[in-house]
């Protein structure tokens, strides 16, 4: 199935049956010259999927989204790594809020319906060098039609609209999303896709519990990210942090 519609994005798709990870085949099909910007591997079934943390991603086979998009964002220097993450979470999120309201983005890159749960979540991976991110591989996995979960937490699609989707319809809307998005941050309008990121951010300015390093629990809301993609909370006792990535935990 060929994706239509786009001018660089998922012109190449490899499918796979079967694999480890997407993320894995990517970065061997880019180092065999196989793969290049706007390449997509795409799978049905994912032995060994990899999430963010060292976490493992689980998804049952031929249900659900999981794939990898190949891009080479050069205009982007290492500091700007989580320009990347705003594009592409955005993206999904405008996607999924075609089929259903209340789908937002946690920070950092969680797809999560505002009160049941995960959807899905983004993996990117980047090569950085001097000239700036020669490669990115951007894994995006999504419950689409999974609705049976061995643990709670997660959600799908199905489970929130009641009726089964098109995998393929997903993926042709993302990908389709995502160039624009891509190409509006190639013409520098990062400005926007951070508005647009804050309006859809999960627990924005709400107040809720989290736990860090230097308080344990504590109430605090959110209050904006800041360029290098540093999560911005105020604490409860009027005190403002800055968390990277571990450095956080939602409640
Ligand atoms: C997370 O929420 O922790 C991120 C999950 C990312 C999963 C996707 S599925 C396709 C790609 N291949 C992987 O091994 N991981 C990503």
């Amino acid at each position: 199935k060929i994706l239509a519609n786009t001018i660089f994005l998922g012109k190449d798709i490899h499918y796979l049956p079967e694999c480890h990870s997407t993320n894995d085949e990517a970065m061997q099909l880019y180092k065999q010259g196989k793969a290049r910007e706007g390449s997509i591997i795409i799978t049905d079934k994912q032995t060994k999927g990899r999430g963010q943390r060292g976490n493992q991603w689980f998804s049952e086979p031929s249900k659900n989204l999981t794939f990898t998009l190949v891009l080479s964002p050069s205009f982007l220097d290492a500091s700007q790594q989580f320009d990347l993450n705003i594009m592409i979470t955005l993206a999904v999120q405008e996607v999924l809020a075609q089929y259903t309201p209340d789908i937002q983005v946690k920070w950092p890159n969680d797809i999560m319906h505002r009160y049941e749960g995960k959807l899905g979540g983004v993996l990117i991976e980047n090569s950085v060098s001097t000239r700036g991110i020669d490669m990115s591989l951007v894994g995006i996995g999504l419950n689409l039609n999974q609705t049976d979960f061995a643990f709670p937490g997660p959600t799908s699609l199905a489970k929130l609209t009641g009726s089964q989707v098109e995998v393929w319809e997903i993926l042709r809307l993302i990908v389709k999303t995502v160039e624009n998005y891509y190409l509006r941050l190639k013409r520098g309008e990062v400005e926007l896709l951070r508005r647009l990121f804050i309006q859809n951010l999960y627990r924005y300015n709400e107040w809720s519990a989290y736990r860090d390093q230097m308080d344990g629990e504590f109430l605090g809301k959110i209050t904006g990210i800041t360029t290098e993609g540093k999560l911005k909370i105020e604490k409860e006792s009027g005190q403002l942090n800055q968390y990277a990535f571990k450095e956080v935990e939602f409640l």
